[in-house]
């Protein structure tokens, strides 16, 4: 029976990868943090068992043959086939941080009913029959060494993995040989028992494939949740990640740097994310690189009630030149960020300046455009972040905008003519639109189905850290 150290590879994966995230993922700062507690570990080690169990009902358990031999009638052989694994009880899966990066897994007791054909032949006397196998007292232990393997995935090696069988019982059940088996009993649950046990599992690594981890944004972007560095404490397993987002292929050097993030963990949580100004910033720049953060505004797009409407006899009213030369034309608005946009994380909140721009033009019949003025918005900006299942998400509240007249093309105006426009246009119209997206959110590196549970948030200078439990859907 193979079942052994496979098995605790398979088991140990499972509850590391439960644990780390299958998308998860130095001199360096991360830009975001995870730091597991006991807690979590606990609820990665039960998930780790469900997975198991599940997947031990799959198994393929190999034959098993023997030879049986008695003073009066000589020698006969059995074989034990079909077996199929029909019930797996794990009792109290343990699993326990050591420091030098490694956690320890261990069952013990636990018991497993496999079901299964027998045949036997004894000179040209053959029969059959079916059986029943329960492996009682199984323990398990495995040492698991995590680390790094470049270019960022987790890497786990058993550097001491055991596993024991305590005790086998056979039922056979089936006419003509099965008595004779059933004399041998003892001595085939002895022989099953060593095989098992003979197979101590050897040492082995594993890493989840090559190539940095990537969880995938949008069309647009992506975030490199690389894994960093890993360590254990008493009480956390702490892993760094690189948490930053880039736009398709490239990743030139960054124009920032992460902070440091130093918090206390608190071990009441499952889980505590550290996301730096970095993981955001970045964000900026890729979206900004993108050319995907500019709107265009038309008529169109204002209620039928509003106040003012986007053409040349509205803007007549302070620009009385545009007015003459394009009269009854309509006008668009480009609005865009002049440079990427920068989150500031303070104790007290999270603040964005975002630098916009708003060209406006006089769309002519045949669709050219005119350029008429160029105005610079000053705007501060307040950010919520919440989360979404297992995604990070937003919204942004406008605080002040203040308007600055960069260039006119049909003579200077008092640019405060146009903030009533403004003030209407932003909230009514841009800032839903940059909701819509904020609220999409952005994935954390939680693994597949598993979901945050009532998250807190707390801000520090120039980080947040998301503190929250776990649960599976
Ligand atoms: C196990 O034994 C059965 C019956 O003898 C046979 O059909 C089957 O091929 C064997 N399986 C393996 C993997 O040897
Ligand atoms: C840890 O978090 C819990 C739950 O939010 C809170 O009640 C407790 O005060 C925190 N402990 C520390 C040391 O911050
Ligand atoms: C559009 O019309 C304007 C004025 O009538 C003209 O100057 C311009 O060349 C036209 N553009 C195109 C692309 O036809
Ligand atoms: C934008 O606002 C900031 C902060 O209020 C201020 O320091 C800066 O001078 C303003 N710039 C313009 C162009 O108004």
């Amino acid at each position: 029976m193979a079942w052994a150290p496979d098995n605790v590879r398979k088991w140990s994966t499972l509850t590391l990868l439960a644990l780390m995230g299958t998308t998860l993922t130095a001199a360096i700062n991360p830009g975001f943090s995870a730091i597991i507690s006991q807690k979590g570990l606990d609820f990665a080690c039960q998930e780790g068992v469900t997975e198991l169990q599940k997947e031990l009902e799959t198994i393929k358990v190999p034959n098993f043959s023997g030879i049986f031999k008695t003073k009066h009638l000589g020698k006969g052989s059995y074989e034990f086939y079909s077996m199929t694994v029909e019930g797996f009880h794990i009792p109290n899966p343990r699993i326990r941080l050591l420091l030098t990066d490694k956690v320890q897994l261990s069952i013990k007791d636990a018991s497993i009913k496999i079901r299964g054909r027998w045949k036997s032949k004894k000179n040209f006397l053959k029969a059959r029959g079916k059986f029943d196998l329960s492996l009682q007292g199984v323990f398990i232990s495995a040492d698991l060494q995590l680390g790094r393997s470049p270019p960022g995935r987790l890497r786990v090696e058993c550097s001491a993995c055991s596993s024991h069988i305590d005790r086998v019982h056979i039922q056979i059940s089936g006419s003509m040989l099965g008595w004779l088996i059933r004399l041998f009993h003892k001595k085939i649950e002895t022989s099953l028992r060593n095989s098992i046990n003979e197979k101590e599992g050897p040492l082995w690594s594993m890493e989840q494939g090559d190539g940095k981890v990537v969880a995938r944004v949008d069309e647009m972007a992506a975030i490199d949740y690389s894994l960093l560095t890993l360590r254990t404490t008493v009480e956390f397993l702490e892993g760094q990640l690189k948490g930053e987002f880039f736009w398709r292929s490239h990743h030139d050097p960054l124009p920032t740097t992460p902070p440091a993030m130093s918090f206390s963990p608190n071990k009441s949580y499952m889980v505590q994310l550290g996301i730096s100004d970095y993981f955001f910033n970045t964000a900026g720049l890729a979206y900004q690189e993108s050319g995907t953060l500019q709107m265009t505004l038309r008529d169109w797009m204002l209620p039928k009630d509003s106040k003012f409407r986007l053409n040349t006899e509205f803007l007549g009213t302070f620009l009385p030149k545009v007015a003459l030369k394009f009269p009854s034309t309509e006008v668009q608005l480009l609005i865009s960020v002049s440079s990427p946009p920068r989150l500031s994380i303070q104790p007290s909140g999270l603040l964005l300046n975002p630098a916009l721009e708003t060209q406006a033009f006089a769309v002519l019949p045949n669709s050219s455009l005119i350029p008429l003025f160029l105005v610079h918005m000053n705007t501060t900006a307040s950010l919520e972040v919440d989360t979404e299942a297992d995604r990070l998400v937003g919204a942004m509240k406008l605080e002040k905008l203040t308007l600055e007249l960069k260039q006119s093309d049909f003579g200077s105006f008092k640019v405060e003519l146009l903030q009533a426009v403004v003030n209407y246009l932003m909230p009514t119209i841009v800032l839903p639109k940059i909701n819509e997206r904020l609220r999409k959110g952005f994935p954390l590196p939680l693994p597949a189905g598993v979901r945050l549970n009532n998250p807190v948030f707390q801000t520090y200078q120039n980080f947040l850290v998301l503190g929250a439990d776990v649960h599976r859907t």
